[in-house]
């Protein structure tokens, strides 16, 4: 059996390693054979390292990682329409329980039962390896236009979900402004609207290219001095920095609200204490998604009894948002091509590192502050 290498982890051992896998094969008339060309690293797979959260599929001693990936079709089964060798392509991250309503209907990242599995993290091979075999309905085409950035579709895809939230709960406001076109589900939704994104990682900073490419007025809270490549990449598509090290939470928002309302706040950090200190100075009506992902434990107090109170007498929502499925995949691919035409002089290549998939034990274990993202290049475009 011809074998292929690929980096993951192994059950019982802690850290990242090198192993064989097999060489996949079209078994199925929908699959499609992918040739990895990149995979992008998260905080998720980090700290799935990191804490040696182990979610090996049963009968495996190895789960291949990797998630978020972009390819190209080397060959496809007798029964795909879509796709042709050569074509770019991105695949979604979960499968559904095959249970429930939500996953049933193409929408596992809402599903009920949590018996979901999700590439290169959750009980299913993911894709830091040379080839993968994907189904069609999992495979989405990227425009030549944005392939250079199609790394960055999975991260987006999970900001393009949790703007969907923010959009389909908030159109139970139609009037906020005297704009009847900025209300939440037309096209110009984000006039006269401010924005606090909690975090300038990669996910925040993608929150901002999104929001901005809305017409939201855009403020980032972070604990980074100013001349740092995120805030100055932040600052570079228009966003306010707000410097978090020696302010509160209500100082935060005081910053951003300028006596207006906040309309929405984006949590991108993971970090609990401010993502919970913030609660108590969300705005009347306003929403706050939360998209970070902490880790370990982490006690404090607060009023319970005023909590409860404000967010009832506010109208408040506060909302999780996890994972994406395959129209916030087709979304962001779009988007990617308005936020790259409209941040084109953005430096973004020189904070990508990027390593080999025979480097990924190097990889996973260096944390360069000067690079915002960390990309496996399995071959080169
Ligand atoms: C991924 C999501 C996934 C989540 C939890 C994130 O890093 O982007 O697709 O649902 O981790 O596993
Ligand atoms: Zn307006």
């Amino acid at each position: 059996m011809k074998k292929q290498l690929a980096a993951g982890m192994v059950r019982g051992k802690t850290g990242i390693h090198l192993f064989e896998v097999p060489m996949p094969e079209i078994k199925q008339p929908d699959e499609v054979l992918i040739r990895v060309k990149e995979v992008g690293l998260d905080g998720t797979d980090f700290n799935a390292i990191r804490f040696n959260l182990q979610d090996i599929g049963e009968g495996r001693d190895e789960m291949v990682m990797g998630h978020e990936a972009v390819g190209v079709v080397e060959a496809t089964g007798p029964g795909v329409k879509s796709f042709k060798p050569g074509d770019p392509v991105t695949i979604t991250v979960r499968r559904g329980c095959d249970i429930c309503h939500p996953c049933l209907h193409n929408m596992s990242d809402m599903c009920m039962t949590g018996l979901y599995r999700e590439r290169g993290l959750h009980r299913l091979d993911g894709s830091l390896t040379r080839f993968v075999i994907e189904r069609e309905q999992y495979v989405i085409k990227v425009p030549a236009e944005v392939v250079k950035w199609a790394v960055f579709s999975e991260p987006l895809s999970i900001v393009e979900k949790g703007v969907e939230q923010i959009r389909i709960i908030q159109s139970r406001l139609p009037w906020t402004c005297d704009h009847p076109e900025h209300t939440f589900l037309s096209p110009r939704w984000g006039g006269c609207k401010t924005a606090l994104v909690v975090g300038a990682g990669p996910l925040g900073l993608l929150a901002i290219a999104l929001l901005t490419i809305s017409d939201i007025k855009v403020f980032v809270a972070d604990i980074l001095p100013e001349d740092h490549p995120r805030v100055r990449l932040a600052k570079g598509m228009d966003a306010t920095y707000i410097d978090a090290r020696s302010i509160s939470p209500k100082e935060i928002v005081a910053d951003c609200c300028l006596n207006a309302n906040l309309d929405i706040i984006f949590e991108a950090s993971g970090a609990a204490a401010t993502a919970v200190g913030l609660i108590p100075h969300m705005s009347r009506s306003s929403i706050y998604v939360m998209t970070g992902i902490p880790r370990e434990e982490l006690m404090i107090q607060i009023d319970a009894a005023r909590l409860v109170r404000q967010i009832v007498r506010f109208n408040q929502v506060i909302v999780g948002s996890i994972n994406s499925n395959r129209t916030h995949f087709e979304r962001a691919l779009q988007d990617l091509k308005q936020i790259t035409s409209r941040f084109s002089s953005l430096p973004v290549a020189p904070v990508i590192h990027r390593w080999k998939l025979e480097d990924s034990e190097r990889a996973f274990a260096t944390q360069d502050p000067a690079h915002i993202k960390t990309v496996i290049e399995v071959e080169p475009w």
